[in-house]
């Protein structure tokens, strides 16, 4: 099983940025966790960071071809982009959307996700556990066969 996980932009300031909202854990350290539980699960990950809107979408079309689902934090774009979410609808591997704070705890602007109605479950508030426990939702809906979004 080959799953994608894909981190939006300034995700890769993890650790160091806002602190007090996404903690001190670097995008590599989030990165090596996944590959342990990855690795316990038997399953192979491909990690993509890209502050590039476009770049995301192109990644998600490709994903199509050759993985099983995908796990993505799409960070602002999360709030902002029918181009992704457009990309998300067009393909029918499942996708996961996480995030590491609680989005509805925060500003207004961040209460709309424009890919959670296109996503096949969502995790928010939990720090970098966000991720493990998508994936673990992610892997467990591949193994049963219950594949759409949405
Ligand atoms: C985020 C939440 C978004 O609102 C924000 O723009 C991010 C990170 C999160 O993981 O909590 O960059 O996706």
């Amino acid at each position: 099983m080959q799953i994608l996980i894909i981190h939006g932009p300034n995700l890769n300031l993890l650790g160091a940025r806002e602190q007090g909202i996404y903690g001190k854990v670097s995008l590599q350290e989030i990165e090596r966790d996944l590959a342990k539980l990855a690795k316990k699960e038997q399953v192979t990950l491909e990690f993509y960071q890209s502050n590039h809107e476009g770049e995301i979408v192109s990644k998600i079309q490709q994903a199509q071809r050759g993985c099983d689902g995908i796990v993505i934090n799409p960070a602002a774009y999360t709030h902002t982009s029918v181009a992704i979410r457009d990309a998300i609808a067009a393909i029918t591997i499942p996708v996961v959307e996480v995030h590491l704070s609680n989005i509805h705890a925060r500003e207004d602007f961040r209460k709309e996700s424009y890919v959670s109605p296109v996503a096949r479950g969502v995790v928010f508030g939990f720090g970098p556990r966000s991720y493990q426990l998508g994936l673990l939702g992610l892997i467990k809906i591949l193994k049963e066969g219950n594949h759409s979004n949405g």
